[in-house]
This record gives structure tokens, sequence and C-alpha cells, in this order.
């Protein structure tokens, strides 16, 4: 056993236990350094589990593959164990916690056997911050030990920011063990035993038999929401599944917005956005693309951290031309994993570039060429680079204090349904916008039909009773003087035409919505009101530079169809059904008052300037 660095009674007591449990051939504590990154990258370019990648085109980065049935998030696989399944709500799976140590303690032991067990001390947020916190994760995957040192803040200077301090227990195993003499295979895992387990009440997690970063990067989805969003409530803050952008407008006047969308409606390239030319004098910078703990701050504002220190990234789609920052960010320093290897030894993706390669080696290892039949990268193939490698990077993105946050913007994927942008009337009309949001089903997911409700894009990561989140939320908006309070608004890149093209042009273009969003932040936009929330006629928008898209376009994505909003408004009964009566009655009004608006609205509502048009 290395030795350990640190006093931590409660930590030495716990790696005790499972060195015990477990039965790893050895300890190993993580210091953090490059040294030690370099030496753990090349051990698993030495066990076949990395392929060291073309230094001249993507400096110190390295290619990985999974085992072909572990490169996902396994949502049916993962669970909430509180005392009661009452407290994890119907979204949730459950099992009884004891019940649930019963069976993870069977399988954890001796699961180590031939391998090192790395022991792996990180900080959620900039170290000592005060909106941070500190997490151990012990694992016997290196891969997990190297992806963790780019996604947080790891290694000695996190314990001894610990000292004696409470941290979040995060156990990991590939759930693999190897016999004596037995040759390793390159992504050990154990896909027909897999739990990603979350212990609310004692704020534990355990992670058994995937690999997979969302499933085994523990200080992620398990931490940095699942367990999070239970500290939250109890603490009175919020840990969202939102990016954090910041927005300064050539008057120097800067501000931050926080935006939740499900997966696949752009939230990556949304973080990055580089505006169209007619925005000279503005810039868009970073501070985080998936993750956002929000606490109120000494001076009334909601301020926001991200977590993180890197990005998991989707790969697919992420390209030259629709996300140059992300591009960058994944230029050097990075691991990859189930993307193609090219011929000169890179790495190439669907929607990488506009050309694709003659020949490569697929996610699998196998030849692929452009009329194989199959994708080069898996769906789902990722990138984990290190966040200060992006251009547009933010200059307070490690400030402890976190950045004040003016708007929070919720988004789906709707092709028939909600205009481009809209504003809630208040709070609790904002609450409700966001805890009815959904999302289109993409056809990689299981070429299912209709909409996916995702309160907040919080369905997989809300460690509690979706709808006592949502109580939460309700209460958050009377902690915050009116002036302070983020204003809530709802958008839509994603309506569709007759043919089924994308009527909005979407990527940097989305500024558009964005000014008009800040603008009402500072109650300078003017906007008309509609059944459904306040909109910006087309006066209220920026259009210059625009090409191919014309105000009949705009007219018809702001346009409110009753019908279909009535059947919208409709499937939300059964929505709030399912919880019960813990679904706030707040809510429940907002539906009435949905619903009576919608009565008296005409069959289409239109903008004042296309009813004056006709
Ligand atoms: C996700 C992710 O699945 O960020 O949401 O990886
Ligand atoms: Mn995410």
């Amino acid at each position: 056993m290395s030795m350990s660095p640190t006093r931590n009674q409660k930590l030495l007591a716990w790696v005790e236990e499972v060195t015990k449990l477990c039965e790893p051939d050895r300890v190993y504590w993580c210091d953090g350094s490059q040294e030690e990154y370099d030496r753990l990258c090349q051990e698993m370019v030495e066990s076949g589990t990395f392929i060291r990648l073309n230094p001249a085109k993507r400096a110190n980065s390295y290619l990985c593959r999974s085992d072909p049935a572990d490169v996902a998030r396994v949502e049916d696989r993962t669970f909430i164990c509180s005392r009661t399944k009452d407290e994890a709500g119907p979204t949730n799976n459950w099992t009884d916690p004891d019940a649930m140590r019963a069976t993870l303690k069977t399988l954890y032991a001796g699961c180590m056997k031939g391998r090192t067990l790395y022991v792996i001390p990180f900080s959620m947020g900039p170290l000592g911050s005060p909106i941070a916190h500190i997490g151990v994760e012990l694992t016997d995957s290196p891969y997990v030990a190297v992806n963790m040192r780019i996604m947080t803040r790891m290694g000695s200077k996190v314990l001894d920011v610990l000292g004696d301090g409470d941290f979040v227990p995060c156990l990991h195993s590939v759930g693999k063990p190897l016999a004596a003499g037995e040759k390793d295979v390159a992504w050990p895992c154990n896909p027909a035993n897999r739990y990603i387990v979350h212990f609310p009440e004692t704020r534990e997690i355990m992670s058994f038999g995937s690999g997979y970063g969302g499933n085994a990067l523990l200080g992620k989805k398990c931490l940095a929401l699942r367990i999070a969003s239970v500290m939250a409530r109890e603490e009175g803050w919020l840990a969202e599944h939102m990016l954090i952008l910041g927005v300064k407008s050539p008057d120097g006047k800067k501000r931050y917005v926080a935006g939740a969308f499900p997966s696949a409606c752009g939230k990556t390239n949304f973080a990055m956005l580089i505006p169209p030319a007619a925005y000279e004098g503005w810039e868009v910078t970073t501070i985080g693309d998936d993750i956002a703990w929000i606490k109120p701050g000494p001076d009334g504002t909601l301020r926001a951290i991200n977590p993180e220190a890197g990005y998991f990234g989707v790969a697919p789609g992420t390209g030259e031309h629709t996300n140059p920052n992300a591009m960058i960010a994944c230029s050097k320093n990075t691991i990859f994993t189930n993307v193609a290897l090219t011929d000169d030894g890179d790495v190439w993706w669907e929607g990488m570039t506009r050309d694709t390669p003659a020949h490569l080696i697929d996610w699998k290892g196998q030849d692929w060429t452009p009329d194989c039949g199959r994708p080069a990268a898996h769906p789902n193939a990722r990138f984990t680079a290190p966040a200060n490698q992006t251009p547009s990077i933010d200059p307070d993105w490690e400030n402890p204090a976190g950045v004040p946050i003016s708007a929070f913007i919720f988004g789906g994927r709707v092709s028939n349904n909600f205009p481009l942008v809209f504003q809630s009337f208040d709070w609790t009309h904002g609450v409700y916008l966001a805890a009815t949001m959904g999302s289109e089903a993409t056809a990689a997911a299981d070429g299912q039909k209709g909409i996916r409700r995702d309160p907040m894009a919080m369905l997989p990561f809300c460690g509690y009773n979706m709808a006592d989140y949502w109580t939460h939320w309700l209460t958050m908006g009377t902690k915050i003087e009116g002036d302070k309070l983020p204003k809530i608004f709802r958008v839509n890149w994603f309506r569709r035409d007759e043919n089924g093209k994308f009527i909005w042009p979407g990527y940097g273009d989305n500024m558009r919505a964005l000014e008009w969003i800040l603008a009402r932040c500072d109650n300078t936009g003017s906007a008309v009101e509609s059944p459904i929330g306040f909109v910006p006629d087309v006066q209220d928008l920026r259009w210059d530079g625009l090409v191919d898209f014309d105000k009949a376009k705009f007219y018809q994505i702001m346009a409110v169809h009753k019908d279909v909003a009535r059947v919208e408004a409709e499937t939300q009964e059964a929505h709030f059904a399912q919880f019960g009566e813990h679904a706030p009655q707040a809510l429940l009004d907002q539906r009435t008052a949905l619903l009576a608006r919608l009565d008296a609205a005409p069959d289409v509502w239109s903008l004042p300037t296309a009813q004056a048009a006709e």
C-alpha cells in the first residue's frame, strides 16, 4: 500500500474497509500531477486500453475503445435508494437501501482482485470555493483516474483543503476481478451486473459493472447532480443540468445566463456560441456546458459556478463549422472514447468535417469505408477535454464566488409547437414552463414518437421526488428579491416546416434570441403578450445579416396554434397526476390558467405586425 497522504480518519477508515471488501492487489493515492497522468496513460497504451494519437495531429491525446456493450448511461440500472419509494418519486428507480447494500456487498466482495485501487480525491468547483464540494472516488479503473483529472480538480491539493472535513464517498468498480495469471481485456466491465446507486440520506454513491463516463466518473452526474440536488434542497440552493454562458455587449456590460436542455438539443454548441457578423463588439464566453451549482450570494443575486473542470462532450455533430470552440478545446491533451481512427493517427467522427475520409478504423476497431453502411464513431462517442483549452472560456470561470445569473433558459426539441423564444409571466409560470418541458426523442434513441417530458432536463438526474424538486424551485423564487430574481424563458430552435426542414437557422443566430432575453432582463426590450407568455415581435429582434430568412418564416415560428397548444396542455394532466399529492398546487393552477387563456384565444394567435400585414 502506498503512503496515505492524509490524516482524515473517515477517509482512512473507508479506504481500509473498501480494501478489505474488494481485495485489490495494490492501493494507490492519486496526487493529480502531470507526471502521474502521463504514467497512467502510458501504462494503458502498453496494456492496449489506449492508442496514442499522432502527436503532430493531436498532442498528448489518446483514443480508447470501450466494450460495445458499455457505451452510455444506463437509466434502468440507476437507482435512488432513499428510505422510502415515495421520496425517490415515480420517475426514479428505487430499491430499499438495506436490500441494495446487501446486493452490492456481495458484488463488491473480491471484485478488485488483480487490480489497483486508485484513491481519487476531487473537488467539484474551484478549490476552496464556498459553492464547491469535495468527493473521493475509489476505483479500480485507470481510465476513470485520468478522466477525473481532466473533469475535476483532483489530487493532493484536494486533501489539503479537505483536512478533517467531510466528503462524499464514491465507490466504483468495473466489476471484473482477475484470476492469478489471467490476461485483462482493454475495457473490463460487467454489463450483466450494472448498478449505479445513490444513497441520498447518507450521501453515498456506489457504481458497479460499467466503465462509461456517465456511470463511472462519479463526480459528474452522480455527485454534481443526483446527490447535489438533495444537498441543494436541504441547504437552499440549486444543482442543475445547465450550461452557463456570459454575454458582453459593446457598451461593456456583462451578463450571465444559465440554460437547461435535454440531450441532443445543442447544449454544448449554445454554451460556445459565436455571434453572427452583425454582432460586432459582442462577446459570448463559456463558464460551463453541462452542470451549474447556483447559490444565493452575499449581494442577494443567484450566483453560479461550473463544478467541473473539463468537457465530456458528445463528439458526433461537433465540427469546425458548428462548434469551432469545442474543436480547439479537443485539439490536444484530450481523451477520445469510441471515435474513429484515421490512417494518419488522428481521430474522426460524423459531422467533424465536410469531407469524409476514404478509410478509417471504426469505433469497434474494424476497417471502415464511407459505403460500408455503419457509423464510424459511436453516436455517443465522447471527448474528454480540459475546459481551459476553449478559446471562449470566460475569465471568471473559476471565480470561487460564482457569476450572477440574469436569466434561466429552458429548451427542448419540438417541431410543431412552441415559438422560437418566449418569456414567462412570472417566476411561478416559469417554473411551470420548465416542469412541463419535453423533447422529441431523437431517431438515434429508439425511434419512439412523441414527446418525452424532461422537466428542467433533470429527469435522469434528480436525486429525489421530482415534484418536491418543483416545490423547491418555487420556494427559491421567494428567497431572491424581485429585481435580482432571474427571469425565465423558453426557447425552441427546432420548429420544422411542411417539408420537415428546420425553419430557424440556429447555431450563432441563436444570439438574436439571446439578445432579446438580455434586453428583457434589463427591462429595455419590448414584448407582446401571447396566450403562452411574452413574445418578441419582429421589430424587437435584430435581423441584419440574416440571409434566407424572411418575416413570413418568423411569423410562422411565433404563431400559437390553439389546437396544438391545447393538446399539449391536456397531456400535462397525466404528467402531473403521476406525482399524486406531491404535485404543487401552484403548477396545477398554471395549467388551468393556460387552458382558460387558450379558450379565449383565436384559432391561430399571431404577432400584431403579422395581423397588420394580412
Ligand atoms: C448527458 C451528458 O448524458 O452530459 O447528459 O453526458
Ligand atoms: Mn448532460
